[in-house]
């Protein structure tokens, strides 16, 4: 033809080779740019005869068209390798094995509040939370220990100012109940929650620990009806087989106070370590509610009665799953925790 197709020829050469956008820009630039040989080419049009300026012209766009040409399927050839190794290498291997998520296991703490909460719930007990943070009147004075009262020595507690403590037993959402309900019966609540006490921390104590109350306040509440409901959830906790023993005891709150024994896990009564060889481990504190307390929390003591009793949840988590020491609760090491997957 007229000397251009080999400018073509070395052009695609040269674009097939390019591996890279900015080799390609530089192609550009030299087949079809400004100082490019075709661009020299087109300025001695002007030099040539008339008749072969058409032809010579259109010529010279064929080449710069093809050129360009060969550069854009280059461009996407490009593009394409780009995003074709891009996948190549997030390619994902299923056939590689899974991370594994260690799953997390129900706390026993929790087990056995959830279970409290699903028994009484069936004896139709709602449920009541009070405040972990508590108003000295709240904790003792409305459950009928006075400033001073010797009592306060059973439960040493925790100050923040001269009226409000960290609550040493969950009797002191008692109160806050019986004011809601304004003197009208009936109640039955329970109120599972964390309790904290001054003691030095050993195998059986802990400044920190879980108890659930329960409160019934009705017309026809009776001692006989608080020993059916503690020996019922004594037996839904440990099985059917406990024995159950109620105690005199003193709390100032309740009058008769009553303490519950269990009879002994480990050699079903007839005395071992467990039990100090009595044959009975105590679990639990009860009563009925003081008229005292029915009085200064707006019932009718005349009208109203009511039983109450508190529970210690680590104490039956200790002794249903046989954990020696109560600061394994709060340890929160894996492999203990772990041994109570399965667990409901
Ligand atoms: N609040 C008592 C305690 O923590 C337990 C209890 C509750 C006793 C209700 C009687 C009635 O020791």
């Amino acid at each position: 033809m007229n000397g251009f197709d080999e400018i073509i020829e070395r052009g695609l050469n040269e674009i097939k080779q390019a591996t890279d956008q900015n080799k390609l820009n530089e192609l550009k630039a030299k087949y079809v740019g400004k100082q490019s040989e075709l661009a020299q080419a087109m300025k001695k049009i002007a030099q040539l005869p008339k008749e072969k300026k058409a032809d010579f012209g259109k010529n010279v766009n064929i080449a710069k068209q093809k050129i360009l040409s060969f550069i854009a399927s280059r461009q996407e050839e490009i593009s394409n390798a780009i995003i074709d190794s891009k996948i190549a290498n997030e390619k994902i291997d299923i056939t590689l094995p899974g991370r594994k998520t260690e799953k997390g296991s129900k706390h026993p703490w929790e087990i056995i509040k959830d279970d409290l909460m699903e028994f009484f719930s069936s004896l139709g007990y709602t449920i009541a939370e009070g405040n972990e943070v508590e108003l000295d009147r709240f904790n003792f004075e409305l459950l009928n220990i006075p400033k001073d009262h010797p009592a306060r020595a059973m439960q040493d507690s925790f100050y923040i100012d001269d009226v409000t403590l960290l609550r040493s037993h969950t009797s002191a959402v008692q109160s806050h109940v019986m004011l809601n309900a304004k003197g009208q019966g009936p109640i039955k609540v329970i109120c599972p929650g964390k309790v904290y006490r001054r003691d030095d921390d050993d195998m059986t104590h802990s400044h920190q620990f879980g108890q659930c109350e329960g409160l019934v306040i009705g017309e026809k509440v009776n001692l006989g009806a608080l020993m059916e409901t503690l020996t019922l959830m004594i037996r839904h906790i440990f099985g059917a087989k406990r024995e159950v023993r109620f105690r005199p005891s003193f709390f100032p709150f309740t009058e008769p106070s009553i303490e519950v024994d269990v009879s002994c896990f480990e050699c079903g009564g007839k005395g071992c370590d467990l039990c100090k060889g009595t044959g009975w481990i105590e679990i639990l504190g009860a009563g009925m509610v003081h008229p005292n307390v029915l009085r200064d929390n707006g019932f009718d003591p005349d009208k109203y009665q009511g039983f109450a009793f508190g529970v210690g949840i680590e104490r039956l988590a200790m002794l249903k799953y046989g954990i020696d020491d109560i600061r394994k609760f709060y340890n929160n090491d894996v492999s203990f925790l772990h041994q109570f997957k399965g667990e409901k």
